[in-house]
């Protein structure tokens, strides 16, 4: 089979010739957990029946690339591995029966499919999909259980969470790739792949937040203030920010935060903090910190009789609930969000266009922008709690 040499500035034209044809371009490769990423060049197969060959554009780094990475759940260490799962990119070409998407289309991954034919993506009440929902454990392609990259020595490279966009080239499932308006600005289209989407919709889907009431954000990162910003654009009347980090908390009002509390800068638990400030609590609160004690405080500073507690933040080293079951006849409810129960296939194009007419201001969160060869640096801020989103350039 012909391999071709592609480099990082080949337009749509030569694109084209590329179909067909296994594609060697550069990739960001974890070799082991917390190992700086490796910036070498793979091979990129050509994608199979109902899969989609997408030349990434932009690419960001998310906190659960973050816990991948670092292998704080022995379960996931597989290696080599191409992370990411934030982007957005061109179409190079398309398998067999992909009817919806051609050469040339702007697209963004989505590591939550929607198959459309399954007996959740057939339910109104759901955005599981039986064969591409979350699964952390999978590494290789859904159609035959093998990987579409290689290292130059012919070794398998895994695939993370059905999208694997550290790379300039990547196959995923078509169910797990969104077209987008061609005018659409790719690099905030981004956003949409995970952080933005999964916040926003969290508060908009999940929560249905009404207008005039009150609601508190546990982890004030890109999750929570895409929370944030669902809310107020859904017209809360209170926002609670709860970080423990400063830097956050004067983000977070300048996003429409109204009361900030710093955990560490308070002599009491944060529920009763908030309890005595929102007459005995909050009508929704969510936890987008990935932490038990802070998913604990988030559902004890919600209203009795009412409140909604909504999690979304991942615990890498899976724990139980930290709740007594009595605690659950208070009237208080919990539920998880995954990727804001949006139906990525269905509903993220009409979601894109809202936010390019403004309804959702996504370049706040955009703090830094690297070229993708400084892809460690962007972990590093990440993790330095210093950026929201750094885009990286590919
Ligand atoms: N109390 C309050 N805030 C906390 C705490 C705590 N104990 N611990 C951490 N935080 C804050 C951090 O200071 C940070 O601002 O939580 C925020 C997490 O933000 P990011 O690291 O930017 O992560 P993000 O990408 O927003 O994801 C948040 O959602 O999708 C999941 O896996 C993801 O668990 C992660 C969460
Ligand atoms: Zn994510
Ligand atoms: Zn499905």
């Amino acid at each position: 089979m012909a391999i071709i040499q592609m480099n990082t500035t080949s337009n749509s034209k030569n694109m084209t010739t590329t179909a067909g044809k296994v594609i060697t371009c550069k990739a960001a490769v974890a070799w082991g957990p917390g190992q700086p990423l490796a910036i070498e060049e793979i091979q990129v197969d050509i994608p199979q029946k109902m899969e989609v060959r997408i030349k990434i554009l932009f690419t960001s780094i998310c906190h659960t690339d973050l816990g991948a990475w670092q292998g704080k759940n022995e379960a996931q260490r597989v290696y080599p591995r191409i992370f990411g799962h934030e982007a957005s990119g061109v179409v190079e070409s398309v398998g067999e029966g992909v009817e919806d998407m051609k050469a040339g289309d702007h697209v963004v991954p989505i590591f939550n499919g929607e198959c459309g034919d399954c007996v959740f993506c057939k339910s109104k009440t759901s955005n599981l999909c039986k064969k591409f929902r979350v699964d952390p454990f999978k590494s290789v392609m859904a159609n035959d259980g093998r990987t579409r990259f290689w290292t130059k020595q012919g070794e398998p490279i895994y695939h993370f969470l059905n999208t694997s966009t550290f790379s300039e080239y990547t196959v995923i499932d078509s169910a797990c790739v969104v077209k987008v308006d061609h005018d659409a600005p790719l690099k905030t289209m981004t956003l949409l792949s995970c952080g933005v989407s999964t916040g926003l919709g969290a508060a908009w889907n999940t929560a249905d937040v009404q207008p005039g009431s009150s609601v508190a954000v546990f982890g004030l990162g890109a999750v929570g203030l895409a929370v944030v910003e669902g809310a107020r654009s859904r017209g809360a009347s209170r926002i609670i920010g709860v970080d423990i980090n400063s830097e956050k908390l004067s983000r977070g009002e300048a996003m429409g935060v109204t009361d900030v509390i710093n955990p560490l800068e308070l002599n009491k638990p944060v529920h009763e903090e908030i309890r005595g400030i929102s007459e005995g609590g909050v009508d929704f609160s969510f936890e987008c910190a990935g932490n038990l004690d802070v998913l604990r405080e988030a559902f004890l500073s919600s209203h009795e009789g009412w409140g909604l507690t909504v999690l979304l933040g991942i615990h890498q080293t899976p724990k139980t609930l930290p709740l007594h079951p009595m605690e659950l006849f208070d009237g208080r409810r919990i539920i998880g969000s995954v990727f804001g129960d949006f139906k990525g296939k269905s509903q993220l194009p009409e979601f894109a266009k809202q936010c390019m007419h403004g309804t959702v201001k996504l370049n706040d969160f955009i703090t830094h922008e690297l070229p993708f060869s400084e892809i460690n640096q962007a972990f590093q801020l990440l993790m330095d709690g210093k950026s929201l989103r750094c885009i990286l350039h590919l």
